[in-house]
């Protein structure tokens, strides 16, 4: 686990190497192994000059165990306490050596390795592309317990350890960490990496943590300094700014513990951390985090789905049809991989007008110090911009973005059939026509599938893969490894009007308009989904795909709905007032507004728009504002469990997935189908709990919170086996 060496220089080199797993993590294991090789460190302590701690794996330390945090609840806090606190008392040890510890930080470090990495006196860093440092814990709902917080706080200043390590847990690069303070030198080479840590150990003797060392200034001032006082109530207003109001308790604890640690002794700061730690540790909130984010998103991109006897082929050149707001970030992301893209619009001078606003949008990043500038220009010259079918030629990915219109699409397939190389793979960015209709266009429908990306398309990681009753194998693998070469993550879905995230969207922005339609103030409605944890509010978001497509879908899927929720759904009465309001009517923001009017941010912003209550009058005791935030919530869980009955979606990986990274489902409740796993109400906990309470918002508001029958049969989800 933990391989000691000593070198004739009186340097013990301790390589951490997992025998059984692929990378190093905090497994009991590795702590037993930890406490073992301290032991012996003190006992010989007389007999080293220092020592260097590195990995034998590609990684150097994953982080955490998490497995065991994803089954702890409150029960558990004690047990949780007292690990914590053994991991950190060894990490404690090894700064106390009286020896000088390096950390050769061989490959990536984060969470737990990021931590053993600060409880060394130096850090060097191997100088490699793929190399990451950081703290993702926050992004599962989790800090850094095992001396993270205080370390990190403790060297870098508090205002630089939160906005650019803790809150953010962004994975920096060598470079980033060595600018910012968290690595002290960068090695060319593995050799170098051993090199450099040797010599600072014959330097440096006596080494010993800053922060121990008496008269230590933390950089940027303790809380109680006036420069830190004065900038101290920013964080707590960021943080409201940027959860919305919404309850994610992970970003508070992690500014509570930098800003209470700071203001006691080190060994009190850790105390206090590890207690923040805890209670993270055993809430429900992490637990759905991890599930979803970790276990399930891994799930996911470990490739179940892709039809294993179909070997890899790379793109060799591919087709983007349509260069607008979606197909003109397709063939960025594209060309961003490496894939040679021809960008084809009515005309050269619209392709070009989506290549101009890529090359702009690459220029920033250069001009912010993002990216180099070779590689920006790489990208750029990877686009090849016409109006002319017949540079297509040659191309084996086609990824059609027109009009969303069924007859567009037919003719743009049907006029590059013959054009592109004979196996090409056919795909449709369609949000919500069906797969198997189009496929109708093409001579060879079993390469036909829909890649439902997006917007926008460079920022958005889910992909959303959809097959057709005609779609081949052959065809799901491609489409699998184009999504996983892209960097981004793909669901495989059955055909169905609206696939899975449309459709699970849909029923969270109707109920929106139907609470409206009820008198609820149109804030109130906002409000009530933004306290939960979705990016936006179902009115908002209306807005932004426009009225017009909820038109459409009241035009064509009003039948579906109507069957499935037993009567027209009242959102679309609300929805078509409004479009159709004064003849022109309000089509959403794109078309000068809709519940709202968009206005530039220095001219007042977004603002209800005043005509709305005239419309719908407006009843503020109408639904209380949580009875709304779980009527959004049911709904779309109950749609979900209906696509996994239906076999639309999958498995319960690809739902929690899928709607949390697609449709902005919070990730606090670990996603739709993990929200009715871990549902508490009066009658107690998950799926049982969940079916009664559905059923009585389906007696109250209507059939489209009635759960399918499937439900009632299971106590967990994840019992069901994958159709
Ligand atoms: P858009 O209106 O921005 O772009 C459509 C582009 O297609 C325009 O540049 C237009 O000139 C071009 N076009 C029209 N006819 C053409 C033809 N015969 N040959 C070549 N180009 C032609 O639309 P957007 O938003 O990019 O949507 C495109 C597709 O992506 C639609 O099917 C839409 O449903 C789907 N989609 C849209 C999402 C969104 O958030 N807007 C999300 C996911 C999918």
């Amino acid at each position: 686990m933990i391989t000691w060496n000593q070198r004739e220089n009186g340097v013990v080199v301790l390589t951490l190497d997992d025998p059984g797993a692929s990378a190093n993590t905090m497994s009991e294991a590795f702590v037993a192994a930890l406490a073992a090789t301290v032991d012996r460190l003190e006992a010989e302590r007389d007999g080293i000059a220092g020592v260097v701690l590195t990995s034998a794996k590609k990684t150097f330390f994953a982080g955490g165990n998490l497995e065991e945090l994803v089954r702890q609840g409150p029960d558990d806090r004690a047990d949780v306490l007292a690990e914590v606190r053994r991991i950190a008392a060894l990490l404690r040890r090894l700064e106390r050596l009286g020896r000088p510890v390096v950390a050769a930080v061989n490959g990536t470090a984060l969470g737990g390795g990021l931590e053993l990495t600060l409880a060394c006196h130096h850090r060097v860093v191997l100088d490699d592309d793929a190399l990451r440092l950081g703290f993702p814990e926050v992004t599962l709902g989790l800090l850094p317990g095992a001396g993270g917080v205080v370390r990190s706080v403790r060297l870098l200043g508090l205002a630089t350890a939160l906005t650019e390590l803790l809150l953010s847990g962004k994975r920096l690069r060598a470079g980033v960490a060595l600018k910012l303070g968290l690595v002290d030198e960068v090695a060319t080479d593995p050799e170098d990496l051993l090199a450099k840590a040797e010599k600072w150990i014959a330097e440096n003797p006596d080494a010993a943590q800053p922060f121990d060392r008496p008269g230590y200034k933390v950089p940027g001032g303790t809380p109680s300094s006036p420069a830190l006082a004065a900038m101290l109530p920013v964080f707590p207003a960021t943080l409201v700014k940027q959860l919305k109001g919404a309850a994610y308790p992970a970003p508070r604890s992690i500014v509570a513990a930098a800003v209470e640690g700071l203001q006691v002794d080190v060994d009190t700061a850790f105390e206090i951390e590890h207690r923040y730690f805890v209670e993270l540790a055993c809430g429900q909130i992490s637990s759905n985090m991890v599930q979803a984010l970790w276990f399930d998103l891994n799930t996911v991109n470990s490739g179940a789905r892709r039809p294993a006897d179909v070997p890899q082929r790379p793109v060799t050149k591919a087709a983007v049809i349509g260069a607008g707001m979606m197909g003109g970030g397709i063939a960025h992301v594209l060309a961003e991989a490496g894939v040679p893209v021809v960008l084809k619009d009515v005309d050269a001078a619209a392709a070009q007008r989506a290549k101009d606003r890529t090359a702009a949008q690459l220029e920033r990043e250069v001009a912010r110090g993002r990216r180099a500038s070779e590689g920006a220009s790489a990208v750029l010259g990877r686009l090849t911009p016409t109006g002319d079918y017949a540079d297509l030629a040659g191309c084996d990915l086609v990824i059609e973005a027109v009009f969303e219109d069924p007859s567009l699409k037919h003719d743009v397939f049907t006029a590059l059939d013959g054009v592109v190389a004979p196996d090409a793979l056919l795909a449709s960015n369609t949000s919500t026509l069906p797969i198997t209709g189009l496929a109708q266009s093409v001579s060879r429908p079993e390469d036909f599938i829909g890649l439902h990306f997006f917007s926008p398309v460079e920022r958005m990681p889910l992909v959303e893969i959809i097959v057709g009753e005609k779609t081949g194998k052959v065809a799901l693998a491609r489409a699998y490894d184009v999504v996983r070469a892209l960097g981004k993550t793909p669901i495989v879905v059955n055909d169905s009007r609206g696939f899975f995230t449309s459709r699970v969207f849909t029923t969270l922005v109707l109920e929106g308009a139907a609470l409206l339609g009820e008198g609820m103030p149109p804030m109130s409605v906002e409000r009530a989904a933004l306290q939960v944890g979705f990016p936006a509010g179902p009115l908002t978001l209306m807005d932004e795909v426009s009225l017009s497509l909820m038109l459409a879908i009241a035009a064509t899927e009003d039948g579906d709905v109507q069957e499935r929720s037993g009567g027209r759904h009242p959102g679309f009465a609300v929805v078509e007032a409004l479009a159709g309001h004064g003849g022109a009517g309000r089509r959403g923001k794109a078309s000068g507004g809709g519940f709202f009017d968009w206005r530039p941010e220095g001219e007042g912003g977004k603002r209800v728009w005043p005509g709305l209550s005239d419309l719908y009058p407006e009843d503020p005791g109408a639904v209380p504002i949580g009875q709304a935030a779980e009527r959004m919530l049911t709904v779309m869980a109950v749609e979900s469990t209906r696509c996994l009955a239906e076999g639309v979606v999958l498995s319960v990986e690809d739902a929690n997935v899928g709607s949390i990274l697609g449709i902005g489902f919070p990730a606090m409740y670990g996603g739709a189908l993990q929200y009715i796993e871990q549902y508490q109400g009066p009658s107690g906990r998950g799926v049982p709990a969940f079916v009664a309470h559905a059923d009585a918002l389906a007696d109250a508001h209507g059939e489209r919170f009635r759960p399918p029958r499937m439900l009632r049969e299971l106590t967990s989800l994840r019992e069901t086996p994958p159709s």
